[in-house]
């Protein structure tokens, strides 16, 4: 029988040694997942005992992420813009980076909002686990959103998630390939689409090749495949005003503002950085 105190230090040992970083945080989630306590209550009582069952639970999670399965697919969470969201293996665990995109879409949004009378109609293409789409749903109670992926598993986590917060009304679910399922003019798409090469998409850390969907991530030989045809499609879709915002990644900063100013002559195109600095968000403003 072990003190949690302990058993958190072993397990810390263990993940470091495993090549883990961040090993005493990855440690701490992974116990008060196998305690399902919250962090304060973890804290007090760390020199209780850890009973038999918590203790096994412990190890099968310690275990698994040595083997390099992500926290959060073990946990079965992940925060994202302050809002607790169910992940699974069919969804890309969402990114802090993406936090970014959301800031720019509402900006762009209560920009709208203020030049139009009717309802804002907004697309969140490849929603994933709905991360962005209930984070805008929250931030954006008048507005309608239509969330879509070409994956059936993860809507159905993206509405459960929808579900959760309260927002599953706000947001209608639709199944197909990028912009196929939008059979109206919408003012905004939104869109965090797969953008890796594919050369850089089989160099990534374990975490996320061998447990994250490929298809949530492989962007083509440079990564702009999916944007390309769904920034190609936009025309079509996008109401007199409307507007564009996507999540890319290094090195696709010219080349998007060239597809955008080919594409979109007459259009304000802006780019904006993340936290850390870095391009990350491109929009595109047609009026
Ligand atoms: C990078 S993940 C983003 C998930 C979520 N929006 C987020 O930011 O956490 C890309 C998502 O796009 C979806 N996707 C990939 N290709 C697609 C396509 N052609 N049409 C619709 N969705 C697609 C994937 O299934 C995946 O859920």
């Amino acid at each position: 029988m072990q003190s949690l105190r302990r058993a958190l230090a072993d397990a810390r040992n263990h993940l470091e040694a495993g090549g883990i970083d961040d090993a005493g945080l990855e440690a701490e989630v992974l116990l008060r997942h196998a305690l399902d306590v919250s962090r304060p209550v973890l804290y007090i009582h760390l020199d209780d005992t850890l009973s038999t069952d918590a203790a096994s639970r412990f190890e099968t999670y310690i275990e698994r992420r040595l083997a390099r399965e992500p926290a959060a697919y073990i946990t079965g969470h992940r925060e994202f813009y302050n809002l607790d969201l169910a992940v699974t293996p069919a969804t890309l665990i969402p990114r802090p980076d993406t936090e970014t995109l959301v800031d720019v879409a509402i900006e762009l949004a209560k920009g709208l909002q203020s030049e139009m009378r009717e309802m804002l109609t907004i697309a969140d293409i490849g929603t994933g686990s709905g991360a962005i789409a209930i984070a805008l749903a929250t931030a954006l109670p008048r507005a309608r959103i239509i969330a879509t992926d070409s994956s059936p598993e993860a809507l159905q986590v993206a509405e459960a998630n929808a579900r959760h917060h309260g927002v599953v009304d706000s947001i209608e679910f639709r199944l197909g390939d990028l912009l196929q399922p939008l059979t109206e003019p919408v003012d905004l798409i939104v869109a965090n689409l797969p953008y890796v090469a594919t050369d850089d998409y089989l160099a990534l850390e374990p975490e996320v090749r061998d447990y994250e969907p490929r298809s949530a991530l492989d962007g083509g030989p440079d990564g702009l495949d999916v944007i390309r045809r769904l920034l190609a499609m936009a025309p079509q879709r996008l109401s007199e005003h409307g507007a564009i915002a996507l999540e890319f990644g290094a090195g696709q900063t010219v080349p998007l503002e060239t597809l955008a100013s080919k594409l979109f002559p007459a259009a304000r195109t802006r780019i904006h950085t993340d936290l850390a600095g870095r391009p990350r968000v491109i929009s595109i403003r047609l009026t």
